[in-house]
């Protein structure tokens, strides 16, 4: 390799095991564009100032174009005895336009160099996901709508035991509703990350008389940072990101999990495309859900980033360790797996079959509607919680001689209470029990109709 860059006060060259293990362009040359935008706007504000000359600026300038070039051509030669992404375009500037290169680093560290190039991505990274996570939104409110025409009943559940009867469309209003917070948390995150470290330099500032208000308004930032130290030595952004990360990784593991369930053949209440299934190797009949699977799985990784970011940042003392090297690969992860699993499950969901008949036979089994039999007492005036009682009994009775609450017979039903009678539990269907849950965020139609209107209005102000 060549000499390094900061090897000055060195006499022997670096062990090839160390130069392997510090190494990060493996994975930090995903920053390339980031970096030379920043040098870039670091360079331009350079000659402004008047600490370097108009050609300086030229020449570094037009080099530092040339070296993207290569990059986005795939020409450009990344070497690890180039430790990191920074190094490698520096001393690739070097090779093209001599040792004026050398001037871009003036008043600036590789410390704020790689918090300023990490929070252009970072910040990026969570625009990017808030938009993929509001298309996901579009299509499960497009969903809703959907079923909400057919009034298509699922059975609600608690603790997976059936609880009561609610709309399909409800069900997905309920992610509308997480996928809408998943967006907010990418949007407030990316808005406090806002702010751009270059100019902190190493870590206390710097003697030049730089313009750091310009260089965060040409990298489009809000601002600059307000403490050198905070810029070079701060990765809460990184972790509020990996934190909007994880929460909504563990909404889509959810939804995958139901998405399992309800797609085996004891629910039978979905067919998962074709397209997004698998077939087995040796069980001709199989068909599995693959991605639903994995997505619940990774979100194992992905709150594992948050968890190994959490740990290296908190024994650092301020401001920069190379510990913090290891903020990149758990953000490129998060990054890279919830994109793939947004996506898939925007194109899976308008695919998948919901099978009304079973869905609507489900929501009657298991004294689902029990409640509103108790309900239908304390309206007349008994106490709900004898009301209850009374209820519970007369499922014990069914229960015990494998019936359904309408096949009690009319002595039975007046034995347990004199205000029951069998038209009473007749007229308890799930579609009257659905219909009769009008309370605000409550499941009747006229309910789910106003908050599909209420999210496509959110959705498209
Ligand atoms: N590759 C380093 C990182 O990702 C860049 C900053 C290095 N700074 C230093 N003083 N060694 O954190």
């Amino acid at each position: 390799g060549d000499r390094k860059l900061w090897g000055g006060r060195f006499a022997e060259a670096t062990d090839g095991l160390v130069e392997l293990f510090n190494a990060s362009v493996g994975f930090d040359q995903r920053l390339a564009e980031q970096d030379i935008r920043g040098s870039l706007a670091h360079v331009a504000m350079l000659g402004r100032q008047g600490i370097l000359t108009e050609d300086e600026v030229a020449e570094i300038t037009a080099g530092l174009h040339g070296v993207l070039a290569d990059i986005r051509a795939g020409t450009f030669e990344w070497r690890l005895d180039r430790e990191d992404v920074h190094m490698n375009v520096e001393a690739a500037l070097r090779d093209r336009i001599g040792p004026v290169a050398g001037k871009l680093h003036t008043a600036r560290s590789r410390n704020d160099q790689v918090a300023v190039d990490f929070r252009l991505f970072t910040k990026e990274a969570a625009l990017d996901l808030a938009g993929k996570t509001r298309e996901l939104r579009a299509v499960m409110l497009a969903e809703a709508e959907k079923h909400l025409e057919t009034e298509v009943i699922l059975p609600g559940y608690t603790h997976l035991q059936v609880a009561q009867p609610i709309l399909l469309s409800h069900w997905f209003m309920a992610y509308v509703a997480m996928l809408e917070r998943d967006e907010g948390r990418f949007r407030d995150a990316a808005e406090r990350m806002d702010e751009s470290p270059l100019g902190s330099s190493a870590l206390a500032g710097t003697p030049w008389p730089l313009d750091r208000h310009a260089t965060a308004r040409e990298l489009g930032f809000a601002r600059p940072t307000a403490n050198s130290l905070d810029g070079v030595g701060s990765r809460d952004f990184a972790l509020e990101f990996l934190s909007a990360c994880a929460i909504l990784a563990a909404h889509l593991s959810r939804l995958s999990e139901e998405l399992i369930l309800y797609s085996t053949f004891e629910f039978g209440f979905i067919t998962l495309p074709d397209s997004h299934t698998t077939g087995s190797s040796i069980m001709p009949q199989k068909k599995n859900p693959d991605v639903s699977e994995l997505a619940r799985g990774k979100a194992g990784r992905v709150f594992g980033n948050l968890m190994g970011l959490l740990t290296v940042v908190k024994g650092t003392p301020l401001a920069y360790n190379k510990d913090l090297q290891e903020d990149k690969e758990g953000v490129f992860d998060s990054y890279d797996t919830l994109s793939i699993v947004l996506r898939l499950y925007a194109e899976m969901m308008p695919k998948t079959v919901w099978h009304a008949d079973v869905t609507r036979a489900a929501a009657a089994r298991g004294y689902s509607t029990a409640t509103d039999v108790a309900d239908f007492l304390a309206r007349q005036g008994v106490p709900f919680r004898e009301a209850h009682e009374v209820v519970g009994g007369l499922v014990g009775l069914a229960s015990r001689t494998s019936r359904q609450l309408w096949d009690l017979t009319d002595e039975e039903l007046r034995a347990a209470h004199p205000l029951l009678n069998a038209g009473v539990a007749q007229q308890l269907t799930v579609q009257e029990s659905v219909r009769s849950r009008q309370s605000f965020g409550g499941t009747a139609p006229d309910r789910v109709r106003e908050a599909i209107v209420n999210a496509k209005q959110a959705l498209n102000p």
